[in-house]
């Protein structure tokens, strides 16, 4: 076991781990934390997506003891803190999810274009920024519907 300490949406956590642990089981088993979700486990799907000191990754393709002294980000904390509000409650009123599934990714994806694009209402960059997200449900269209209204705000 290896010893692990990172702050997790704002809080110090301590933890002894297995090497081979990933950040995503991590933040599901060892944390609570179940709104990060794990589809593919190959780094594919993109459902298993977190902030890692500000940048978005992959969770499945991290290892909890490379997480060793970050900050991470997830799905409940960007809830929590009220970040998320305004995509939330835009992809409810335009539809952006079925089995919601992806929902959790897709949102901490979506922030990151939010928070980075220079044009966040041009339509081919959200799609090109969603690529790493994978959604069976929707189609995509109304995601990005979701998106433009909220960059629109
Ligand atoms: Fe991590 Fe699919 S579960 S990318
Ligand atoms: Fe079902 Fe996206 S809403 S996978």
């Amino acid at each position: 076991m290896t010893g692990v300490t990172l702050t997790l949406n704002g809080e110090v956590i301590r933890a002894e781990v297995l090497p081979r642990l990933h950040l995503a089981d991590f933040l599901r088993e060892h944390c609570g934390l179940t709104g990060t979700h794990l589809g593919c486990e190959h780094g594919v799907c993109g459902a298993c997506t977190v902030r890692l000191d500000g940048a978005i990754v992959r969770s499945c393709l991290v290892l909890a003891v490379q997480a060793d002294g970050t900050k991470i980000e997830t799905i409940e904390g960007v809830s929590d803190s009220g970040e998320a509000q305004a995509i939330q409650a835009a992809f409810a009123s335009r539809n952006a999810l079925q089995c919601g599934f992806c929902t959790p990714g897709m949102v901490i994806t979506a922030l990151d274009f939010l928070a980075t694009a220079p044009n966040p209402t041009d339509r081919d960059a959200i799609r090109a920024h969603l690529s790493g997200n994978y959604c069976r449900c929707t189609g995509y269209e109304a995601i990005v519907d979701a998106i433009v209204s909220v960059a629109n705000q």
